[in-house]
């Protein structure tokens, strides 16, 4: 069992510091420095720690940010990092970090909170978008340049900038007390959703197809590889096929106005499956 504190001292963020050297190694200038965090944690950000027992075992930070509106800047919260030690992942310590996180942010009053993931990773898209709710229609292209640490280096930085809005009937029904049940592949087969491509799935990892379809109908499936981590160090090439794949898949879909509105992680055959939902207008499940 584990508890997320709010953390604010010095001594904190030192640990907080080599936390992110675990979760993110190799790039020590890709460290939030605990003199910054200290800031954070004082100045309206948030600065999390998620412990089992005395042993911190993960992370969020994120800080009050702005976003433009028509009528000019509105305030939200822009959510940073998230990182949960390689051992202490799959247990509800990510889900517990934004769960706490979206308590706070609530009671600061504010509606909105982003933040961005790499889209090919299918756990964060699991977590992301299933279990808290998210949406996403943003593609940024390598938005933070060239990245060093071990796992991002060598590929585009790529990220989807993703939504929360905290105060939906769509998020609490994800993180109230009475959670609704994930919807399954065949919840969204049974609701006619097509499937944008088919992937070759002869090999170890699936691959991308040459070409991508047009797409077109209310509700769409787009599948991606479940482990693109594992995909990346075996197989550099097809991961470099899959970003530049899914990054048209996805800049062309938002542009004829589909929206992310969940994700699936089909585990019921033998090989185990990802996929992005994908509406248009108003059609979810
Ligand atoms: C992303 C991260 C924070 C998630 O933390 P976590 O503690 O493992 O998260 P949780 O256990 O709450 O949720 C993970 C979910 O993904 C599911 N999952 C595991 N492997 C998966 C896969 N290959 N595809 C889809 N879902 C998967 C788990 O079953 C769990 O879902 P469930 O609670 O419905 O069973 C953690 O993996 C991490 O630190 N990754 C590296 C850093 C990173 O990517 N940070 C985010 C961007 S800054």
């Amino acid at each position: 069992m584990h508890t997320i504190r709010l953390l604010e001292t010095a001594a904190e963020m030192e640990q907080l510091e080599e936390l992110q050297r675990q979760v993110w190694p190799g790039s020590e200038t890709d460290i939030l420095p605990a003199h910054l965090l200290v800031t954070l944690a004082h100045n309206g950000g948030l600065v999390l720690g998620a412990y089992a027992g005395e042993k911190m075992v993960g992370l969020l930070v994120g800080f009050v940010g702005l976003y433009d509106v028509p009528d000019g800047p509105r305030p939200k919260h822009c959510s940073h990092e998230l990182g949960v030690l390689p051992e202490a992942r799959d247990s509800g310590v990510g889900f517990a970090l934004k769960r706490a996180q979206w308590q706070i942010v609530r009671q600061q009053g504010l509606d909105r909170v982003t933040w961005t993931y790499d889209p090919l990773l299918s756990r964060n898209g699991h977590l992301n978008i299933a279990r808290l709710g998210a949406v996403c229609q943003t593609y940024l292209r390598e938005i933070y340049g060239e990245m060093r640490d071990g796992l991002n280096a060598g590929l585009a930085s790529d990220r989807f900038q993703i939504d929360w809005w905290v105060n939906t009937k769509r998020v609490e029904r994800r993180l109230g007390s009475q959670p609704r049940p994930a919807l399954t592949l065949a919840d969204f087969q049974a609701a006619e959703a097509q499937s944008l491509y088919p992937v070759d799935s002869t090999g170890t990892f699936i691959r991308p197809p040459e070409n991508l379809a047009a797409p077109g109908g209310d509700l769409l499936l787009a599948e991606i590889p479940t482990d693109f981590l594992q995909l990346k160090t075996a197989d550099f090439e097809l991961a470099r096929a899959w970003r530049f794949f899914s990054r048209e898949l996805f800049e062309t879909c938002f542009s004829a106005g589909y929206l992310i509105t969940d994700f699936i992680f089909d585990k019921s055959s033998d090989r185990p499956r990802s996929f992005y939902v994908l509406a248009h207008g108003e059609a979810t499940l």
